[in-house]
């Protein structure tokens, strides 16, 4: 009988947001009636239809497909050359970063990005991680067995937990100690913090002094309404020296059902074998990526492309600033609730403090029994997001000024 990776015995029940959804099926199966108002705010799906810009290059696409001279097979598993160009000019060189087009790498997600660049890392490194944290940085090391066991509250040995609190504005600080490796993500999920510039200079800074990669998740840069806020680390001067940006058009083009991502990895990039030779990490990546992966199909990438024409840009830009509209009116219904709430301002998703001695799951089922809302308890992203939930602005307008109205409604259950 064959052996099992073993490591994955170690995880913590399911992957939060299928845990979510099946609690949530239970819930709608036991009570039909409240399942037609359910309205869902936990998941960070989009709701909006693809920009027009999108469908019409995905049509054409389909049309190239249907000649014989036009017909694609297999493309570059790094990504058709216009897109790689396209991305590099328009979200790095436009905005002064040197990023050239054959260190941008095309992707189905940054989800499996972020999971899949542990292939080009030892096992020996130190991790770094927020708390609380996007589930799938954790669970993609456990999984690699970078880690022992997890405590009962969830955290898992060897891992450096950074806390992100109301006091440090939910932005971790550099460690006293030494590790190799920091996911960051800016504007944060769950949090909605952003990062400034200088919080990212001390994170480049600590990276350069200790050898150590940043992986830098700007899935949700798009949302950054502060123009003092940086939207890619390499804005930091030294980040091509010490960090890799995972990007997606999940959040900014609506491309969750669509699936289309990019990960920068600089050639200057450097890492150190066993017996201290130095090499750069871009022909590892380069080397995984036409081993295991084939490539997004050509109408993926074309509607991608889309995306950087000035329709593409200006429909885009309609779709944030609708995502971000929700956003205030979930912030001003949180707070009409007596509620205390962080983030919604650069970023798509509002962090609600529950009312004292409510845990977040608890907040989770009031919510959901009470209003027919379904959010996304905080300690489902790490210990320190206990006492907190995530409401997702990711909705129609409609239903997002409905969640508003239902929260002021809520009765918590009184104080023991
Ligand atoms: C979330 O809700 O945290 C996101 O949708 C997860 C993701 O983008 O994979």
């Amino acid at each position: 009988m064959a052996y099992l990776n073993e490591n994955y015995f170690k995880l913590k029940a399911g992957y939060l947001f299928p845990e979510i959804g099946r609690r949530v099926s239970a819930y709608c199966t036991a009570n039909p009636e409240a399942a037609r108002r359910l309205i869902r705010c936990g998941i960070g799906d989009v709701t909006e239809p693809l920009p027009p810009a999108v469908v019409t290059a995905l049509h054409r696409a389909v049309d190239d497909m249907a000649m014989r001279e036009t017909f694609k097979g297999y493309g570059p598993e790094q990504g058709y050359e216009w897109l790689r160009s396209a991305i590099a000019q328009n979200d790095f060189r436009n905005h002064g970063l040197e990023i050239a087009d054959d260190e941008i790498f095309v992707s189905d997600g940054s989800k499996c990005d972020c999971g899949s660049i542990l292939d080009i890392l030892g096992n020996r490194n130190k991790i770094a991680i927020s708390d609380p944290v996007y589930p799938v940085y954790v669970d993609t090391n456990v999984m690699a067995g970078h880690t022992g066991a997890a405590n009962a509250a969830g955290a898992y040995a060897k891992l450096v937990y950074l806390p992100c609190r109301p006091s440090n504005g939910f932005i971790p600080e550099p460690p006293r100690k030494h590790v190799d490796v920091i996911y960051l993500c800016s504007p944060n999920n769950p949090t909605g913090a952003a990062a400034s510039r200088e919080q990212l200079a001390a994170w480049v800074k600590y990276a350069l002094e200790n050898q150590a990669i940043i992986l830098f998740d700007a899935a949700y840069e798009a949302y950054i309404t502060d123009p003092a806020i940086p939207h890619s680390i390499y804005e930091i001067p030294g980040a091509r020296e010490c960090a890799i940006e995972f990007r997606s058009f999940s959040k900014n083009g609506g491309f969750t059902g669509v699936r289309c991502a990019f990960t920068v990895v600089p050639k200057t990039l450097l890492g150190r074998t066993t017996t201290g030779e130095r090499k750069p990490l871009h022909p590892l990546w380069s080397r995984r990526m036409t081993t295991k992966f084939n490539g997004v199909s050509y109408l993926v990438q074309r509607a991608a492309e889309a995306l950087y024409s000035p329709e593409g840009k200006a429909q885009v830009r309609g779709l944030i600033e609708h995502y971000l509209g929700n956003a205030q009116v979930l912030r001003g219904g949180a707070r009409k609730a007596g509620l205390k709430v962080f983030g919604g301002v650069n970023a798509p998703y509002i962090w609600v403090r529950t009312p004292k001695a409510v845990s977040s799951w608890q907040a989770f089922d009031e919510i959901l029994t009470q209003a027919s809302v379904v959010i996304t308890p905080g300690s489902g992203f790490g210990s320190k997001g206990e006492g907190f939930f995530r409401i997702s602005a990711f909705n129609s307008r409609a239903n997002a000024e409905e969640v508003a109205r239902r929260l002021q409604e809520l009765k918590w259950p009184a104080r023991p």
